[in-house]
């Protein structure tokens, strides 16, 4: 973790202390965006599937169900429900992206936060050149033009198959009638509280939550309800709109004619061969989905060198922060908002390219940070809290979803009258190169601030699929700790051969390249003393950090799925027949 701010994620750090035979990397053809919903499908798997934050999502999405939705329809009104009980990351004034296999074919959709129209490149900086400490992470500054509703508009118009309406209706049964707080919840708005003190109006709108009380938010269920009467433009347009810019007046950038001109976007999901399953995943302006294909990858180009290596060992953890550092030298180089730079997204999944790399692994000491270097070189063109869920239907459609108002409770900032609790996505733009973010990462040019672009994300929510049949669900919040997170779960999973439950609650470890060296660990499942020993005399050093994912996975085993949520959060699983 970064480690030059204090953040809310990062103020949970405790600073104590397969191989198979790989094929094409590259993209699949988009599907027209007028392609129709799938009907009357066959059902094919014994039962839908969730693997959610919290159980009001789970019955939500069993409701759902009840009423014949599909995988989609059961995602959207997922996404409206969290917004309102999980509001430390669920949102709709954040964004995200959802990745989608209908009827056999993948999907995905872009609605994360784009930058106002007067942003401009050194927004963040003082008339020294300096980043301004907290500018882009707290109040209304902070805050990227939101994505979500209008991703859920797209998403569920396209394939779903109730009425919109029934999909808003269990959010704004719990926004008007209140649900009931949790502790993990109250503990996070404390800290929330503490960081945002004097400088948003958080304690105002949140300060009355109590642990095992009901707690009713009205102007999120108005907001709802015309989100539920008038669709996309009931947050984009009309009141909504109105009064998020009003609040904006005199302390943030975000206009009406911002919020009227977003626009969520299809792309092309990375594809890629792995272990004899599809991997469908997260393009640009995610470096998620690039990013676990050349861990995937090198992993198993490393085959003879990982071989009998045992899980947590130290030359297990050893290997993949070679791997890491590779990974993240790429990341900081090339990737940015497709829109505004040319991502050589097919250069940095080609299966040799990878192999170049996997070959610059040194397995017997870590390689020399500053010896890491992008791998395509640096004369490309330059110019050209977080939650995840995971659902599957029994007519065999998915949907990995992430989205995210970036840290717990975003900005801070709670529009006036509105109940949006407005994202600091800003922050994940490179503020000035080489200066980490809260999560530690640096950027280039091609994640510079402009206006409309989308800052560079890590969110990777992943379908994998065998046969053309879908075969696991899965995804995290974290950060830069996402993909790296998900990396370590399907290597549990498909090269240890671990239960799934086993393999999501099992240790992880990051390393990010920089700073230099440095292993960060969790409270959850510390390593073992002994390797850690190893480790530092191999000069790495090894940080504490009290967050490291919330994974939420459902993996199908021929037509009967297994979802499971991770222990270290108040995720709930279901099976619903
Ligand atoms: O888009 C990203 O990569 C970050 N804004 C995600 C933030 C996140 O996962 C926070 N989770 N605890």
């Amino acid at each position: 973790m970064p480690l030059n701010q204090q953040h809310r994620f990062r103020s949970l750090a405790l600073t104590a202390m397969a191989a198979a035979a790989l094929s094409v990397a590259g993209f699949v053809e988009s599907t027209p965006a007028h392609a129709k919903a799938p009907q009357a499908q066959p059902q094919v798997l014994t039962a839908s599937a969730v693997a959610v934050a919290d159980k009001y999502a789970a019955d939500t999405a069993a409701q759902i169900f009840k009423q014949g939705g599909n995988a989609v329809d059961a995602a959207v009104a997922i996404a409206f429900s969290l917004a309102v009980t999980y509001p430390e990351a669920g949102n709709i004034g954040g964004g995200g992206f959802m990745t989608l296999y209908v009827d056999h074919r993948p999907y995905f959709l872009d609605y994360r936060e784009r930058a106002p129209m007067s942003a401009t490149r050194n927004m963040y900086l003082d008339d020294k050149g300096e980043v301004i400490k907290g500018m882009s992470l707290y109040g209304h500054r902070a805050v990227g033009v939101p994505g979500t509703v209008d991703g859920m508009w797209e998403a569920q118009k396209r394939f779903g198959k109730l009425k919109w309406k029934q999909v808003l209706a269990p959010a704004i049964k719990y926004a008007a009638d209140g649900f009931v707080v949790d502790d993990q919840l109250i503990e996070r708005r404390d800290r929330a509280s503490k960081e945002f003190a004097g400088k948003t109006n958080f304690d105002l709108y949140f300060g009355s939550m109590k642990s095992g009380q009901v707690f009713k938010q009205p102007d999120l269920a108005d907001t709802l309800q015309r989100i539920a009467d008038k669709g996309s433009k009931g947050f984009y347009e009309g009141k909504t709109a109105e009064l998020i810019a009003t609040s904006m007046t005199g302390h943030g950038l975000i206009t009406a004619r911002d919020l009227k001109e977003y626009k969520a976007v299809w792309r092309q999901p990375v594809v890629a061969s792995w272990n004899g399953y599809r991997v469908i995943t997260a393009p640009p302006p995610s470096s998620g989905g690039i990013g676990l294909v050349q861990l995937l990858k090198m992993k198993a180009d490393l085959k003879d060198k990982f071989e009998g290596v045992p899980l947590d060992s130290a030359q297990y953890i050893h290997l993949v922060a070679e791997i890491e550092k590779r990974v993240f030298a790429d990341r900081a180089q090339y990737l940015g908002d497709p829109d505004f730079y040319k991502v050589p997204v097919a250069q940095l999944t080609d299966d040799d390219y990878i192999l170049k790399r996997a070959q610059e692994v040194n397995p017997e000491a870590p390689s020399d940070t500053k010896s890491v270097q992008p791998g395509l070189g640096t004369s490309m063109p330059e110019k050209a809290e977080t939650t995840h869920f995971s659902v599957v239907d029994k007519w065999g459609n998915a949907v990995s979803n992430t989205y995210t108002i970036n840290g717990y409770f975003g900005s801070g900032v709670v529009a006036e009258g509105t109940g949006v609790v407005l994202n600091d996505e800003m922050d994940d733009f490179s503020a000035k190169p080489g200066v980490a973010n809260m999560f530690g990462v640096v950027g280039s040019d091609a994640n510079a601030i402009a206006p409309r672009k989308r800052p560079l994300s890590s969110m990777t929510p992943t379908i994998l699929t065998k046969d053309d049949k879908v075969a696991m669900v899965i995804g995290t919040p974290g950060g830069s700790r996402i993909f790296t997170s998900i990396f370590q779960v399907l290597s549990n999973v498909y090269d240890f051969k671990m239960p799934l439950a086993d393999a999501v609650g099992a240790t992880r470890f990051h390393h990010q390249l920089l700073p230099p060296n440095t292993i960060y660990q969790e409270p959850y499942h510390q390593l073992d003393a002994e390797v850690v020993k190893e480790l530092e005399a191999k000069g790495y050093t090894f940080s504490m950090q009290g967050f490291n994912g919330d994974i939420q996975a459902i993996r199908i085993d021929d037509t009967t799925p297994e979802p499971m949520s991770d222990p270290r959060g108040r995720g709930v699983s279901q099976v619903i027949p």
